[in-house]
């Protein structure tokens, strides 16, 4: 398949969300892949509503790009999810305020009380939800398709741009000079929390600085794992 095929498919299975699984909503973390997607909604006005999970933890140039974002793209907004308060002060009142370093159990924690409680509420009374993930991106994701039912969340879960390759998102940033997170050129291919992402090395995963001291079979933090 070309490019022009894949893109003209993609945009069909957006519609097809917005038509057969209302109310859908799209997860922006605004990464490369998820500002491909917030560009295609506006583009071709497709009915998906926008959420994103803030952790409190966001480098500084997400937030620069979050302001953007809702100046060039006016009819998506983005509804912003913050940790539970409560929550949040115990954490870091037990643990301390950078506890993700000490164990793969304290960083799964901080996960779960800064993106995985705010996602089940941003997916309440929704059909389906929408991400950026693609394959290649990591070992943990080579099974994907485009659509699955998540059961973990008890929604239909779907990932158009699973089988765009990397070359391929940015290709069409350019083409379409689509605004980006300026974190990528300083070989940040992929962004999170600011304490928990690194750039990376050449020739490293595209995932490699992500949790980058831990193995990489760990590295997903609940959002797209799966339950068995
Ligand atoms: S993560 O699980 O390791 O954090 P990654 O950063 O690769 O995920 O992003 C994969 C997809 O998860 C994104 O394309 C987006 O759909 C969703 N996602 C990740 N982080 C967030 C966030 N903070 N807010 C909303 N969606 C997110
Ligand atoms: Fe906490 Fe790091 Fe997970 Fe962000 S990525 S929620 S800072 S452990």
């Amino acid at each position: 398949m070309n490019f022009e095929e894949k893109l003209t498919e993609t945009v069909a299975l957006l519609q097809r969300i917005a038509a057969d699984f209302s109310p859908a909503i799209f997860a922006n973390s605004f990464g490369a892949e998820d500002m491909v997607i917030t560009h295609l909604l506006a583009k071709h006005q497709v009915a998906i509503d926008v959420f994103s999970l803030d952790t409190g933890r966001l480098p500084a140039e997400t937030y620069t790009l979050m302001q953007e974002v809702a100046a060039a793209y006016p009819s998506h907004p983005i509804q912003v999810y913050f940790p539970n308060t409560a929550s949040v002060e115990q954490y870091v009142n037990q643990n301390g305020i950078n506890a993700f370093y000490d164990s793969v159990e304290l960083r799964k924690a901080c996960c779960h009380v800064r993106k995985i409680e705010p996602l089940q509420r941003a997916l309440k009374n929704r059909k389906a939800w929408v991400t950026g993930l693609r394959r290649e991106q990591s070992p943990t994701r080579t099974d994907l398709g485009y659509q699955e039912f998540d059961t973990g969340n008890g929604l239909e879960k779907f990932n158009p741009l699973i089988e765009w390759t990397e070359k391929e998102v940015w290709a069409y940033i350019r083409a379409e000079n689509i605004p980006y997170n300026k974190l990528h050129d300083q070989r940040v291919p992929s962004i999170g929390c600011a304490p928990c992402t690194r750039p990376i090395a050449m020739g490293e995963d595209v995932r490699a600085g992500r949790w980058w001291w831990e193995n990489p079979e760990n590295k997903e933090c609940g959002l797209h794992a799966k339950k068995i």
